[in-house]
């Protein structure tokens, strides 16, 4: 979910604001793969290098999360959705761990969609630890901000991911380019390192 620090710096706004913005399209990506039918959608809300950045902005975020569990965990739940967050927990603060069980608490039923929010996460250190649990592969990889770059996430879980990057900053995305990104995706011909078919056509 790149690019919502740019997003505000060229308003002449605080970083921080450029994250409250990409509160609302994380609500309108959730609902729309809901919607298309996609099983699990992970999003990768602040990496374990994350913390390097200034102390306001770093706050601001654990907030920001914090209160976005508190208020969607009902919607999430009444969707079907089941929300659970991946990655370090004894470095949050332990409102933000409390919200996050109660969140995860009243959405374990959800069978809709597994919706999984990233944070302190760092997929080198997933890969470290003593044993690893894989989380299911990743088909389509979407980056948004314009950056090419994977950025310590799922790397095992990306081994055949399709990728999309997209020239939109986070706060910006709407139905419409979400939309393209998974129209694309579903032409791509995924060989997993197999030949591609031959068909003999006979008339
Ligand atoms: C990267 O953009 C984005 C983040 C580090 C934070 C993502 C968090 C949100 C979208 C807030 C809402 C999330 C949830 C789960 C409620 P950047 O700041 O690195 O952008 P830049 O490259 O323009 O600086």
């Amino acid at each position: 979910m790149d690019g919502n620090g740019r997003w505000a710096l060229r308003r002449g706004r605080p970083r921080w604001t450029g994250h409250r913005a990409g509160a609302q399209t994380v609500r309108m990506v959730v609902e729309h793969c809901a919607h298309r039918g996609v099983r699990d959608l992970t999003l990768y809300a602040f990496s374990s290098d994350n913390w390097k950045r200034a102390d306001v902005e770093v706050r601001a975020l654990l907030t920001l999360f914090e209160s976005h569990f508190r208020t969607e965990a009902a919607r999430l739940a009444r969707e079907g959705v089941r929300l659970t967050v991946i990655g370090r927990r004894d470095r949050l603060p332990t409102t933000l761990v409390r919200a996050i069980t109660d969140a995860e608490s009243l959405t374990a039923p959800g069978d809709a969609m597994h919706l999984r929010v990233a944070i302190d996460y760092s997929s080198r250190d997933a890969l470290r630890a003593v044993p690893f649990e894989p989380l299911p592969p990743v088909d389509l990889l979407i980056r948004t901000g314009g950056e090419r770059r994977l950025s310590d996430f799922l790397l095992w879980e990306c081994a055949y991911a399709e990728l999309a990057f997209l020239d939109v900053a986070w706060p910006d995305l709407t139905r419409d380019q979400l939309d393209a990104a998974l129209n694309e995706f579903s032409r791509r011909d995924r060989r997993f390192g197999a030949a591609p078919l031959h068909l003999s056509v006979s008339a």
